[in-house]
């Protein structure tokens, strides 16, 4: 079944150029995506080609000036819990301690109080937080901020989670294990996610499927199916099927960036 149906997705902006005139951007244009549901789905592309906007729209909170976007079967609604978003950058609330943060969807769901606090609790520990559930925001490092915010999309299980380059900020050890803890918890519950990064290597150890943007006005240039075997673990990393498939996604980049210049921004 499919999640997600994007048919020919237009986004203009209205922005003022250095003289100060009106100007439009345009950040998508004819955007075709399909989304199955309970996939994996990577979104990768040169920075600016419209993979936040794209996400943004999804999670209902930015609009889209043309074509048409399908969830579930019918027409996207604007706000429905039945969306998660992890930002770019962190967004958490300033005044909740780190356990009342995670506890926020769950408040939403009307979960009780008892409940919540077991899975938030659970969540925090997963991202090796456990220690900080009553710290403020502003007391946290960047990196363990997103964490938070990464635990509590987590704890609040929407059926399509939405994520915008969620491990960018981590240190490399936290990334590889949130990594596979991500997968852990996808392959457990298989939920449809959409995950923008600008690893390749993060998109093939995590992907059913990676889907590559051109530049703006971005739209779907090229999906590449990514066959490596589940349940992935750490050990996939270092295997011959994934330095072949690696090695093939770079040979497709680079013919990209031969018939387009734009494509060398990738990484
Ligand atoms: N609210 C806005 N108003 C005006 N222009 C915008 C707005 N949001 C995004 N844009 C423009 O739309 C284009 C796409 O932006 P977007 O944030 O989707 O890029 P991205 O692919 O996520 O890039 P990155 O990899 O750097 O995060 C950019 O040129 C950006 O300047
Ligand atoms: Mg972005």
């Amino acid at each position: 079944m499919i999640k997600v149906q994007a048919r020919q997705v237009q986004r203009e902006y209205q922005i003022k150029n250095s003289l100060g005139k009106k100007e439009k951007l345009t950040a998508l244009e004819d955007f075709n995506l399909d989304i199955n549901e309970g996939e994996f789905l990577s979104l990768l592309g040169p920075s600016g080609c419209g993979k936040s906007t794209f996400l943004n729209i999804l999670a209902g909170l930015d609009k889209y000036d043309g074509g048409e976007i399908m969830m579930d079967g019918e027409e996207l609604r604007e706000r429905s819990f039945d969306r998660g978003i992890v930002f770019q950058s962190y967004a958490l609330l300033p005044w909740r301690t780190v356990l009342k943060n995670l506890e926020l969807g769950l408040e939403i769901r009307r979960i009780n109080r008892r409940e919540r606090r077991k899975i938030a609790r659970h969540y925090l520990e997963l991202v090796g937080l456990a220690a900080f559930e009553n710290q403020y925001p502003h007391q946290l490092s960047g990196g363990m901020r997103q964490r938070v915010a990464i635990a509590r999309v987590l704890a609040y299980h929407p059926g399509l989670l939405l994520m915008d380059e969620p491990f960018a900020a981590l240190d490399a050890q936290t990334r590889e294990t949130l990594q596979i803890e991500l997968l852990r918890i996808w392959e457990a519950d298989k939920k449809t996610i959409l995950f923008v990064t600008h690893s390749i290597d993060e998109a093939i150890l995590l992907s059913d499927r990676v889907a590559f943007m051109t530049a703006r006005p971005g739209h779907i240039r090229e999906i590449i199916d990514i066959d490596l075997p589940r349940p992935r673990t750490e050990d996939i990393r270092n295997s011959v099927e994934f330095a072949r498939i690696r090695k093939s996604v770079w040979e497709l980049l680079q013919h990209e960036v031969l018939k387009n210049q734009s494509f060398g921004a990738y990484l």
